[in-house]
């Protein structure tokens, strides 16, 4: 039997007709009638909020009526269900919270937003009873937040380990697979439309970092502060240390890592790191994501597909109109975030331990390996292994250090010593290797 005997249908208002509110608009219209079959619900696009009602579009709105402003979306009674596409924090944190006060349910895929002000959102939410969903800020088509909020809903999360920015992915593969400069790789990836509207956001590291907010605050019970997450981006990563790391094994990818420790302490850090080339997050290429989640029942399981993008983006935009749908028609379980006490606190970015790799660049002579391993060995890093490419006419070269695992503390303050050696001719370049162990200290 469909659900079509007792159709009824949900109005919504979508604010921003950019590359995603396209596509959930396209798609809705697209898959209609199987939404309608599976859900019972018509779910109609009936307002549109853009910013100039007058520019000429992809696709007409149709029997959808177009403003200039957000507000009479809220304002209007006939609709069910506001989504809010136009990014930024400032007018969408405004929009959002008009939306929640006037007791329409939202659905957002804006991460920043959430990252940066989900604590006063998910009150209000709770205040006006009234949910937020935003399957879509993280990880575009991977439904990793209805999977952590419900799939996993037993587990205690152990770790998570993400490739969670499909910009920083797809140009990390590019530079690797086709030896393509970062700066070529970023301008294809803005003309596919992965890339955010403003690409330092990705290639900074902060938009990876704002899902790895969402994602750890998902799975601990606190709202994880940006300032308490460790975030370094891809700007820094060069073809040497991609070589080098090939040669060693390894693959850069961005990493955002989520883990708890034995005290309940839990790390939220992005960060390029190197991938041991058999597993499978090495595998990971283009704009695709993929995260992989520990939990304590469960074990490990892995979620993969496209992580930006236009038809990706709205599947998750319109699985959470659906679901608001639902919800305004059978009642809702909570606002979005479900805080509890079993965590509650984030690890000093300094205290967090990982292997590292380290490439220097010295003067080509005897002793330098010597007293540059001395350094490590003063602030008791263990050295696994160094590589020092035969360079025989060269008066300076590449020294290559692959150190045991040791916390950020220490590393800082031994490649400072380092640094500081009148051997070492450039700035050293250094990064985390990643063996998606559990973890320490
Ligand atoms: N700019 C983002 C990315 C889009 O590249 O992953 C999806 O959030």
């Amino acid at each position: 039997m469909t659900a079509s005997h007792q159709l009824r249908i949900v109005r919504i208002g979508l604010a921003g007709l950019g590359n995603i509110g396209l596509g959930v608009y396209k798609n809705l219209e697209k898959n209609g009638g199987l939404l309608r079959e599976r859900t019972g619900f018509d779910l109609k696009i009936t307002r549109i909020a853009v910013r100039d009602p007058d520019k000429k579009r992809e696709i007409p709105p149709g029997g959808a009526r177009s403003t200039g402003d957000w507000r009479e979306l809220v304002a209007d009674p006939q609709l069910d269900i506001i989504v809010e596409l136009i990014g930024g924090t400032t007018e969408a944190f405004d929009l959002v919270c008009a939306a929640l006060r006037a007791k329409k349910p939202v659905v957002t895929g804006n991460k920043a937003l959430l990252a940066e002000r989900g604590p006063e959102l998910f009150r209000l939410a709770e205040e006006n009873h009234v949910p937020i969903y935003f399957e879509a800020a993280v990880a575009g088509g991977i439904p990793i937040i209805q999977t952590l909020q419900e799939g996993f809903v037993g587990n205690h999360i152990r770790s998570i380990h993400g490739i969670i920015n499909g910009t920083c992915n797809y140009i990390l593969t590019r530079m690797s697979a086709e030896g393509v400069s970062y700066q070529a790789a970023l301008a294809d990836a803005q003309r596919l439309g992965f890339a955010e509207a403003d690409p330092t956001l990705d290639v900074s590291g902060w938009d990876a970092a704002h899902k790895a907010i969402i994602l750890a605050s998902l799975s601990y019970g606190f709202w994880v502060k940006p300032e308490d997450t460790f975030v370094q981006g891809i700007e820094q990563v060069s073809q040497t240390d991609i070589r080098f790391a090939a040669q060693l094994g390894y693959t850069i990818k961005l990493l955002s890592v989520i883990r708890a420790d034995e005290k309940g302490r839990v790390e939220v850090r992005t960060q390029p790191s190197l991938v041991p080339q058999g597993h499978v997050l090495a595998s990971i290429g283009g704009a695709f994501n993929a995260v992989l989640v520990h939990g304590d029942i469960v074990g490990e399981t892995l979620f993969y597909g496209k992580g930006a993008g236009q038809d990706p983006t709205s599947s998750s935009v319109i699985s959470d109109i659906a679901e608001a749908a639902a919800t305004l028609h059978y009642g809702s379980r909570h606002s979005g975030f479900v805080p509890h006490g079993l965590y509650g606190k984030s690890k000093p970015v300094d205290e967090t331990i990982s292997n590292f790799y380290v490439r220097l660049t010295v003067a080509d002579k005897p002793g330098v390996l010597a007293r540059v391993a001395a350094v490590f060995g003063e602030s008791g890093i263990g050295i696994s292994s160094v590589i020092q490419p035969d360079e025989p006419d060269a008066r300076i070269t590449p020294l290559i250090f692959m150190l045991d695992a040791a916390t950020l503390r220490d590393v800082r303050a031994a490649m400072k010593a380092v640094a500081a050696l009148d051997c070492v001719r450039e700035e050293p370049s250094w990064l985390r290797v990643e063996t998606m162990s559990e973890p320490q200290g």
